[in-house]
C-alpha cells in the first residue's frame, strides 16, 4: 500500500481536497492527513463541515453518504470497477483504515522525518501562507515541515494553490517551489471537456493531480480521446 501525505489548508476550494481523498482512498492508498487551523475554518464556511482537529474522524470529513464504493467514487477509475469494490473486503472500512490522520502541531509524527517512507505529498487546496512558509524553508508547523522532508529527500511534493490575482512576491514563491522541483498545480479547472456541474470542474482538478501522482482515472474527458 502507498503512503501518501495530503494537507489541507485555508485557501478557497476546500471541496477538491473532500473529493481527492475520497478518490485516493478509493484508489487504495494510506493517507497521512494534516488539516491547518484554517483550512477548518473554511471547511465549515464553505461546505458545513466541522472537524474538530483534537478528536478528529475520518466521518467529520467523509460522511456516511460519501460512501467509496458508491457510483460516484468508483466511476472516476478506469477499467476494472469490481477491484476497487474489493478494497473493503481486504482492508475493512477503507475510511477508516486508510487515513492516518496526524494534528498540524505534532512535530513528533512520522511524516516529520525523512526516514518514514512515503510516495509525495499534496496540498490541496494550499493556501499562499503555507506557500511562502514552504518557500522560505520556515518550517512553523507539521504542514510545512512534512513539505521540507518531501524537498529535502527528493520526493514528489505538489501544491495546489488558489488565489487570485497574484502579487509578484506570490509569483516569486511559486517561482521558488517549482525551481525546487515541486509541482505548481494552480486549482484551475479547463472548460475544454466540457463540464455541466461543479462536480466535473472539481473532478478535472482532481484528475490533473492524479495524473501527477500516476493514478488512472476516468475523472475527465482527456482532450483527444474519442
Ligand atoms: C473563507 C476563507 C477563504 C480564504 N481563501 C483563501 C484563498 O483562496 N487563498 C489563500 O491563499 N488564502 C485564503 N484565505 C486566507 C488563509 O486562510 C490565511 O492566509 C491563513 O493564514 C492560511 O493559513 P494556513 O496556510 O495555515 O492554512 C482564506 C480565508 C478564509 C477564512
Amino acid at each position: 500500500m502507498h503512503d501518501l501525505v495530503v494537507a489541507i489548508t485555508g485557501a478557497s476550494g476546500s471541496i477538491y481536497a473532500i473529493r481527492l481523498l475520497e478518490v485516493l482512498l478509493a484508489a487504495g492508498y494510506r493517507v497521512h492527513l494534516t488539516i491547518s487551523e484554517s483550512a477548518a475554518l473554511v471547511l465549515s464556511r464553505e461546505l458545513g463541515i466541522h472537524v474538530d482537529l483534537k478528536n478528529f474522524k475520518i466521518g467529520q470529513l467523509l460522511p456516511e453518504d460519501s460512501d467509496l464504493t458508491s457510483e460516484s467514487a468508483l466511476a472516476a477509475f478506469i477499467p476494472d470497477r469490481s477491484s476497487f469494490a474489493d478494497i473493503s473486503s481486504v482492508f475493512g472500512d477503507p475510511k477508516e483504515e486508510g487515513v492516518i490522520y496526524h494534528h498540524y502541531k505534532d512535530f513528533t509524527a512520522g511524516i516529520a522525518s525523512g526516514s518514514f517512507l512515503t510516495s509525495g505529498m499534496v496540498i490541496c487546496p494550499c493556501s499562499m501562507g503555507t506557500l511562502a512558509s514552504i518557500a522560505g524553508g520556515h518550517s512553523e508547523n507539521l504542514i510545512h515541515r512534512a513539505a521540507d522532508v518531501h524537498l529535502k529527500e527528493r520526493r514528489k511534493l505538489i501544491v495546489v494553490p488558489r488565489e487570485t490575482p497574484l502579487s509578484s512576491i506570490q509569483l516569486e514563491n511559486m517561482k521558488r517551489l517549482a525551481d525546487a522541483g515541486v509541482t505548481v498545480m494552480p486549482a484551475m479547472p479547463g472548460f475544454y471537456h466540457t463540464p455541466r456541474s461543479i462536480q466535473d470542474l472539481v473532478d478535472f482538478v482532481v484528475g490533473r493531480i492524479c495524473d501527477h501522482l500516476g493514478i488512472e482515472h476516468k475523472l475527465f474527458k482527456r482532450w483527444g480521446d474519442e
